[in-house]
């Protein structure tokens, strides 16, 4: 086990998506936050409190994981229980691996009608993508190798509680800030 990204980095970089968010949404009346259970615990707790628009949180929890490998099928084991029609979406994640399990909650929350949906994922694995999601907020760019800490599991699960993300795998890469982008127009 690696350290790769350490509490205080974590506490620095939700700072600046928070940033980012609140300047996007500025003057939005309420944004839905849909956190991404069990992995995207932590983070939409601790992004929820740095938003400055009034905010509601609700969880979905699905499960397309079994060890280190997607099982390649996603099940709905918990939905949200707000009314999301003509409102704000903000879903909130631990990682994107794949792809597959964001968009497969993209397609089902499309279904509700909302007026708009966007994604914030603390870790983006982009070497193992193979289904395109928009991510609107990533926090950090990981190598490909399995992390855990901060809300995510590691290969045993017993390794969420770690308050700082590691690496399982031994990696002589970094994790990195992606670079900053053009503000999002309006949109509320
Ligand atoms: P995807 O469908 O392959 O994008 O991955 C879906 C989910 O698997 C993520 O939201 C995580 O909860 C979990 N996951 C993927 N990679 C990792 C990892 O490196 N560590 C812990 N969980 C992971
Ligand atoms: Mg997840």
């Amino acid at each position: 086990m690696q350290d790769l990204i350490s509490e205080e980095a974590l506490r620095r970089r939700i700072e600046e998506v928070a940033d980012e968010i609140n300047a996007d949404f500025a003057g939005a009346d309420l944004l839905n936050l849909v956190v991404v259970l069990r992995g995207g615990c932590f983070f939409g707790t601790d992004l929820a409190k740095r938003l400055t628009m009034p905010c509601r949180l609700d969880y979905i929890r699905v499960t397309s994981y079994s060890g280190d490998k997607s099982s390649g099928v996603v099940s709905l084991m918990s939905d949200i229980r707000t009314d999301i029609r003509n409102q704000p979406v903000l879903v909130v994640d631990d990682i994107i691996d794949t792809g597959f399990t964001m968009a497969w909650i993209l397609r089902y929350l499309d279904l509700k009608s909302p007026a708009s949906v966007h994604v914030a994922s603390l870790l983006d694995k982009p070497a193992r993508r193979e289904f395109e999601v928009p991510i609107h907020y990533v926090g950090f760019i990981v190598p490909n190798v399995f992390v855990a800490g901060y809300g995510l599991d590691g290969l045993d699960d017993r390794m969420a509680n770690i308050p700082r993300i590691v690496a399982v795998e031994p990696t002589n890469e970094e994790a990195r800030i992606p670079p900053t982008r053009e503000r999002l127009p309006s949109l509320h």
